[in-house]
Order: structure tokens, then C-alpha cells, then sequence
């Protein structure tokens, strides 16, 4: 069975995907270990933490509406942490990422002050959000402010996302970023990872950088395939091989494993991008591998 299940106990529930947060007192939902992804077995009824990313996964308070509520699309003033304002603020998350991400900055969303969407007359749906995002890796918050447009229509398209945070590319980091750069160049062999994390939730210092450029090529997709009813996050790369160029740039070959929230599917894409300091991360390549396609045998089937 490739979705994880859900078990409903009331009507308005509070996810809390926090490792250590456990809400006493609320309702709760259960995530069994049943996917296709090795650290939910690890962790069966938490979402793992990864050390310094665990913002990605964790720390995320939703509350669910439930679906007759969902089925309407709120509009005006939003509760900021109810699920619409969430999922347009996780977009921004993706396109940070995907604009301004390296192997040492990346974006995470930490909260949604305030949030107002409005129907735009025959082109979608609009958010407008004061969000506060958290730089992960040098741990730094900084506020901003940002526009979604979810289109309508025919032949879905991607979200049009505007944002600005004023201190978001203050820090230098180029001088580590040459630095690991050269280091992908001049090493006689091609690196290559798997399970990023491991079932323990743990990824090895040097292999850090590649989780990282994993994360800033999985937004891209993430970014392209959110609507207003998904809820993307990364979960893990399955693998990641670098590959021989001849030009300037490094080039992978990695295959990832997204978690969709709302649906609870672990969504799995072969990406194919490259990476250089000037540049930034370009994929090249994505492609949505076949659903479930490595989980006929469960792990842990009770
Ligand atoms: C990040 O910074 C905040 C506040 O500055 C601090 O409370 C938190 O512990 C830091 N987190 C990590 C992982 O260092
Ligand atoms: C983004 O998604 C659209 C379909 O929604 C697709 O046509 C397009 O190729 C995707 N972009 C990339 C870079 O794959
Ligand atoms: C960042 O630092 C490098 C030296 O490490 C310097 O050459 C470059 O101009 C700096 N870039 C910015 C935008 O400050
Ligand atoms: C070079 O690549 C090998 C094989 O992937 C790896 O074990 C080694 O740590 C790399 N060297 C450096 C300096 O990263
Ligand atoms: C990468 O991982 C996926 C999923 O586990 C697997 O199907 C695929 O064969 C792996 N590819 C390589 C090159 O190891």
C-alpha cells in the first residue's frame, strides 16, 4: 500500500508533524508505517527530523479543515495557520528555494503572520502573504512578503509566484560554494549517495551538499506541481549519482521522493539538473516515475 493512512478522529484535527512537539490533549492523526519510504518506518508516527532541516519536515502546524469546509475556497482574511494559507505560503517556500537556494542557503517556511486570497476574475486565485522564512543552514528568520497566483483554466499550470525579503541574499557564501564546487570537479570520481536521510534520519556531514542541491532541484518540481490543494515537502532521495560533463557546470542524476501532505502520497521524481556557483541549481530534467512503483511489498506489514 503506497498512502500512508490517515485515521480521522474528528472533524478539525491539528497535524502536528513536529518530532518532539506532542500535543497533549488534541486530537491527533496517525501516520502508519506502511509507505514505500524507509524512515517512516523508522520514525512510524513522526515525520523525521534531519538535523539542521528539520524545519523542512517538522514544525508545521495545520489545522484541518474538514471537507466540506476545504471543498469551499476560503477567501478574504485568512487564519494563518489553517491549511489554504499554508499551502500558498509552502509555495513561496519552493520558489525561494528554487530563485535563491544553494548547497548553503536554504529556505524553509516558519510562520504565516497574516494571509488574504481572492478569486481574480477568469485567471485564478490569489494569496497575499506576510510570511517569516527561516534560512536553515546559517539559521537566520527574516520576514516577507509575497504574492501566489494559483491560475484556473484548462491544462493546469504553475503557480505564479512574486516575493521579497530584504536581507534574503545578504550573506556570503561564496567562498564555500567555490570551495565545494572544486571539490565536485577535482575529485577523480563521480560522487554518489542513497537514502538521504538514512532510516535513522541521519545523513553524513559530506554528503550534506547533495541533500542540499537535492532539496533546491526538488523545489522546482514542487513549485511546478503545487496547487492550492497540495501540500509539498521533501522527504528523502532514494539516490543521487553525479555525472561526467565537459563543461563548467556539475550535473546529477538523482531520484527523490516527495511527501504530498494532503493526500499523504509519497510521490517519487527522477530529476536530471546542475549546479554551479554562478548559475545556481537548473534542472533539466523531471520526471514523475510511475506511482508506487517500488512498494508492492510493504515493510513492516503487521
Ligand atoms: C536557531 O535560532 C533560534 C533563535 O535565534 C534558536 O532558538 C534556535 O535554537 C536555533 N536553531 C538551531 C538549530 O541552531
Ligand atoms: C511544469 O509543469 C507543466 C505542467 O503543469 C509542464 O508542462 C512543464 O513542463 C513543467 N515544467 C518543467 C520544467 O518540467
Ligand atoms: C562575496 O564574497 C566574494 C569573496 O569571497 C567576493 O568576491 C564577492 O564580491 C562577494 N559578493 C557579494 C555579493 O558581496
Ligand atoms: C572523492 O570521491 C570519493 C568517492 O566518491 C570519496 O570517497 C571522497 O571522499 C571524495 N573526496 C573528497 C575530498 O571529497
Ligand atoms: C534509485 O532508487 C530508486 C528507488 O529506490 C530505485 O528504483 C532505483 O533503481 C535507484 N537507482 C539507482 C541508480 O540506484
Amino acid at each position: 500500500m503506497c498512502v500512508l493512512q490517515l485515521t480521522i478522529m474528528s472533524l478539525r484535527i491539528i497535524i502536528v508533524l513536529a518530532v518532539f512537539t506532542g500535543v497533549t490533549g488534541s486530537p491527533s492523526v496517525t501516520v502508519r508505517p506502511e509507505a514505500d519510504s524507509v524512515y517512516v518506518t523508522a520514525h512510524p508516527n513522526s515525520v523525521p527530523e534531519t538535523g539542521e532541516e528539520t524545519g523542512f519536515f517538522g514544525k508545521l502546524e495545520v489545522l484541518v479543515e474538514d471537507e466540506t469546509e476545504e471543498d469551499m475556497m476560503a477567501t478574504g482574511e485568512l487564519n494563518p495557520n489553517h491549511y489554504p494559507a499554508q499551502r500558498a505560503a509552502k509555495v513561496v517556500q519552493h520558489y525561494l528555494n528554487t530563485r535563491y537556494g544553494s548547497p548553503y542557503r536554504l529556505l524553509g517556511l516558519q510562520r504565516v503572520h497574516s494571509g488574504n486570497a481572492e478569486d481574480v476574475e477568469d485567471s485564478g486565485r490569489k494569496y497575499q502573504l506576510e510570511i517569516s522564512v527561516q534560512e536553515m543552514i546559517g539559521n537566520t528568520t527574516e520576514k516577507c512578503s509575497a504574492e501566489v497566483l494559483f491560475p484556473r483554466g484548462e491544462g493546469q499550470r504553475s503557480p505564479q509566484v512574486q516575493a521579497s525579503c530584504e536581507q534574503l541574499l545578504k550573506v556570503n557564501n561564496t567562498a564555500q560554494e567555490e570551495a565545494l564546487y572544486k571539490l565536485f570537479k577535482t575529485n577523480q570520481s563521480l560522487l554518489s549517495a542513497q537514502n538521504l536521510p538514512d532510516s535513522y534520519g541521519h545523513i553524513e556531514p559530506d554528503m550534506k551538499p547533495l541533500w542540499h542541491l537535492s532539496i533546491v532541484a526538488s523545489s522546482a518540481v514542487m513549485l511546478n506541481e503545487s496547487t492550492e490543494n497540495t501540500l509539498y515537502n521533501m522527504a528523502q532521495v532514494a539516490n543521487i549519482t553525479q555525472l561526467a560533463t565537459e563543461n563548467d557546470q556539475v550535473k546529477f542524476d538523482c531520484h527523490v521522493l516527495l511527501h504530498e501532505m494532503v493526500s499523504q502520497e509519497i510521490i517519487h521524481w527522477k530529476l536530471l539538473f546542475t549546479w554551479s556557483p554562478p548559475e545556481g541549481v537548473k534542472v533539466l530534467q523531471m520526471e514523475q516515475l510511475p506511482h508506487c512503483h517500488d512498494c508492492e511489498k510493504p515493510p513492516n506489514t503487521n
